[in-house]
């Protein structure tokens, strides 16, 4: 059966970049958070951003319009239960995710697929607690949504080829590129990005460079977009940790030891653009 109604759990940067770019490729969406002021600022986020778009030439008035519409939200994860597709984008703690999908449990409808976006946690464990292993899987895009070309399709041990196959199509129709991964610490894009982003870290706390020059680096030395601790600040620092923190802990390796000065940053409560303080100051 084709997917046609997507609930999204979490109205935060990812979850509503998720929305933005489900309600133009045609999907109607159902949006979820704990309170109606993160959901008024999401829909505020994603017509400004499907604005940008219209502005720029990439979509017309129109399809903003008809996007705009097909985005509905609700305060009752309930009301995501008949839908053919959830996507689970609420705050990085597995505690939080599991809690989410137990709650889901009883309204679900037998077809329903179930995905979380985490960046790093493991879809194998996250399954397990459902009661639909097969029919769960890891569905991992990237910041900004609307902008990045690449969605992660990560297979638990237990996700079943139609799930992937049916996901697939999705990505297809969103107009971006799957990258299939198999559950390890921090699949794919994190696994490779996360310890570079430490590494700029280091490079800063052993006095190697100043924030200025590691960023000016790689963008200027390795074409990179950004800079890596302005990437960092960008994906928010206390994120970085916490994939460090997996990487490490997964694959106990000392490579993957977080550097002491990312982790005084989080303590300092100073994590990036969205405290309006990281490596760089943004007050
Ligand atoms: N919605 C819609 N369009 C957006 C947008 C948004 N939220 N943000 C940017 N854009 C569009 C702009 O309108 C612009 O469009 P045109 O090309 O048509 O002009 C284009 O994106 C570029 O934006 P800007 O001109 O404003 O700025 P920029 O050239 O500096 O690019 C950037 C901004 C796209 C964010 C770029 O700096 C970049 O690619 N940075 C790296 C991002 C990255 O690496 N993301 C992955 C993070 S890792 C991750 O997400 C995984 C994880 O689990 C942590």
């Amino acid at each position: 059966m084709a997917i046609q109604t997507v609930g999204i759990v979490g109205a935060g940067q990812m979850g509503s970049g998720i929305a933005h770019v489900f309600a133009l490729a045609g999907y109607d969406v159902l949006m979820t958070d704990v309170n109606q002021a993160s959901l008024d600022k999401a829909m505020a986020l994603i017509d400004r951003n499907i604005e940008r778009q219209v502005t720029r030439g990439k979509t017309t008035a129109e399809a903003k319009a008809a996007a705009m519409a097909r985005i509905k939200t609700t305060l009752k994860l309930a009301d995501l239960g008949p839908l053919d597709l959830i996507i689970e984008a609420a705050t990085e703690r597995e505690t939080v995710k599991q809690a989410i999908f137990e709650d889901l449990a009883p309204h679900l409808k037998p077809h329903t697929i179930l995905t979380s976006n985490t960046s790093s946690i493991s879809i194998t464990r996250l399954a397990s607690r459902t009661d639909r292993p097969e029919k769960f899987m890891g569905f991992h895009f990237m910041n900004p949504v609307p902008v990045m070309q690449l969605v992660e399709l990560i297979r638990g041990i237990a996700t079943d080829g139609p799930t992937y196959d049916a996901l697939l199509e999705v990505v297809v129709r969103l107009g971006k590129t799957a990258a299939p991964a198999e559950d390890f610490p921090a699949f794919i894009v994190n696994r490779i990005l996360m310890p570079m982003i430490n590494e700029a870290v280091y490079t800063l706390y052993e006095g190697v460079g100043s924030v200025k020059s590691i960023d000016e680096s790689l963008k200027l030395g390795a074409n990179h977009p950004m800079g890596p601790l302005e990437l960092a600040d960008f994906i928010g620092l206390d994120t970085c940790l916490a994939i460090m923190n997996v990487l490490h802990d997964g694959l106990a390796d000392t490579k993957y030891r977080p550097c002491p000065l990312l982790t005084k940053y989080v303590e300092a409560g100073w994590l990036g653009r969205k405290t309006q303080r990281g490596f760089y100051d943004y007050r």
